[in-house]
């Protein structure tokens, strides 16, 4: 799904009006419905609403949200902040609608600050996507203020004061929501882990946008659904046979990180290759040959580090390296002599990522079209740069996979997709509790997995990095985020797969 800029959910509005030949009030009177109909599921009138309005449109959302709550028989206290500015016209229509059991109150300096009932929730209605400037002033002093307070806080559209699309000043006070319902789309700010603290868990719902402007509209940044991730999986034939579902290669391991491998090779078992091979340092012959009797073993040389390829490469169709490899003189030798020989596609990882981040010969040696990059954020910066703000990073990251023509998973809590073509895609799926060691060396065990399967390095992105997310959250789901390991993410991948089944 597209994620839309501040501009194009004005057009996207704009339309939706003109083709159904409606006011825009009458918009704002369904944006207000869909966002009641969530609030209603969530809380009960038993517990008391503060709801705090700005001048703009997202202000009137809020004038029509405390009538229709108020209908529904939810006790409303009714805030207006204003520091003298004009109200929007729409805005105007609903404050004439409120019915006189819910009067506005208007702020108009901090003195006129209410005392917030404890449990009472606080719905966040002072700017929307229209915001166009950092918020101070009366403005932030009423943010700042509901900051200090413990109340359930949730914004309407996005919270107040957060940019839709670019980088918010620091200057600018911003609302610390623990729900954010935004309408239709989540917007761009919600998928950058800087915003976590103003977003807090985002939802969408549908105000029925102009599908022919949705469809039409052209954006390089998406969101994955679990509704297109299923459309890519590839159904097995009753007649195929091992060799129909691709031979993986695994370069993996080092003295004592063997278990990477043991991981990497799980994961890639796990995720529907017909045949695996891993190479790894000869020390760890007898562990992946006992933890993983599934694969074929070639045991290097080197007893501890790895430091040469197999004798042919014929037989593979697809290489993931990394994980636990180490950055041995020798194992760099072995991944330059990879890069310039093979033209297998290629899952790079780990520490073989920080190889190549230290060489511009190994730079250089990068087969065009052929390669995903995985790296942590860390590993990011070593490879491309470091970043001023999530916002460049974002475009760091386009312009190097536009440079090397390669697909990069920028792994996080909304793990980024970027293909050569400047597309970015963002996870749903995944957890905090997969924040521990070994959670990488599974998702290059999947990876390498479906691209050996014959899935394109694009489909494979998407569709590994849900996998490895959507059994991280089945793991949550059994032995709760404190406590999740790497193998249980392994041990939750089937279930992921039927999970996903058509
Ligand atoms: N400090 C003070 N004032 C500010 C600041 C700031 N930092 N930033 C912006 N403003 C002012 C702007 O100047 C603007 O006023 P202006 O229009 O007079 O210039 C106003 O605040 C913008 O306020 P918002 O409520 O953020 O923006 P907008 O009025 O564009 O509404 C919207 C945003 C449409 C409500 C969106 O967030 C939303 O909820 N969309 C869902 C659909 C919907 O309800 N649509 C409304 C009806 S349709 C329509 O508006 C075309």
């Amino acid at each position: 799904m597209k994620i839309l800029s501040a501009q194009q959910t004005r057009e996207a509005d704009a339309q939706t009006i003109r083709e159904e030949g409606i006011a825009s009030e009458e918009l704002m009177e369904r944006a207000a419905r869909a966002f009641t109909g969530w609030f209603e599921n969530k809380f009960t009138p038993e517990q008391p609403v503060c709801i705090f309005c700005g001048p703009g449109n997202n202000g009137g959302d809020g004038l029509v949200v405390a009538r229709l709550l108020h209908q529904r028989l939810f006790d409303v206290q009714l805030y207006i902040v204003n520091d003298a500015q004009e109200t929007s016209p729409d805005f105007q229509i609903n404050l004439k609608r409120l019915p006189h059991e819910v009067p506005p109150h208007h702020i108009t300096s901090k003195n006129g600050l209410p005392a917030i009932p404890e449990k009472a929730c606080v719905i966040d209605a002072l700017f929307g996507t229209g915001l166009s400037r950092p918020v101070t002033g009366l403005y932030a002093e009423v943010i700042d203020w509901l900051n200090e307070h413990s109340n359930c806080t949730v914004a309407i559209d996005i919270p107040s004061g957060l940019y839709t699309d670019k980088q918010t000043p620091a200057e600018g006070a911003i609302v610390q929501a623990d729900h954010t319902v935004s309408f239709e789309l989540p917007k761009l700010a919600f998928f950058l882990p800087q915003h976590e603290q103003y977003v807090g868990e985002w939802h969408t719902v549908s105000i029925g946008l102009s599908q022919a402007y949705l469809s039409e509209v052209k954006s390089n940044f998406h969101y994955v659904t679990q509704k297109e991730i299923q459309q890519l999986i590839k159904p097995r034939t009753k007649f195929s046979h091992k060799g129909t579902y691709g031979h993986a290669l695994l370069l993996c391991g080092g003295y004592g990180k063997i278990g990477a491998a043991v991981l990497a090779a799980r994961a890639c078992l796990c995720s529907g290759v017909g045949l695996l091979t891993v190479q790894a340092p000869a020390i760890g012959y007898d562990v992946l040959q006992t933890a993983v009797p599934e694969a074929m073993l070639l045991p290097d040389n080197n007893r501890r580090h790895l430091s040469s390829l197999p004798k042919s490469m014929e037989k593979f169709n697809a290489i993931g390296i990394g994980p636990g490899i180490g950055t041995e003189r020798m194992t760099k030798t072995m991944l330059g002599q990879l890069l310039a020989t093979t033209d297998l596609p290629l899952v790079i990882d780990a520490d073989a990522i920080n190889l190549i981040a230290s060489s511009d010969k190994l730079k250089a040696q990068l087969p065009k079209g052929k390669v995903i990059f995985s790296p942590h954020p860390k590993e990011f910066e070593r490879l491309v740069c470091k970043s001023n703000n999530e916002y460049e990073r974002l475009e760091e990251l386009r312009e190097f996979c536009r440079v090397y023509q390669c697909h990069m998973v920028l792994k996080g809590s909304h793990s980024a997709i970027a293909t050569p073509e400047g597309d970015i895609f963002f996870n749903t799926t995944g957890n905090a509790g997969m924040a521990t060691g070994g959670t990488g060396d599974v998702l290059t065990g999947i990876l390498t997995a479906l691209v050996a399967q014959g899935y394109t390095l694009k489909e494979a992105c998407l569709l590994g990095v849900y996998l490895h997310g959507l059994a991280g959250d089945l793991a949550k789901g059994t032995v709760g985020e404190i406590a999740l390991i790497a193998s249980d993410v392994i041990e939750h991948l089937p279930k992921a797969f039927l999970h996903l089944r058509r």
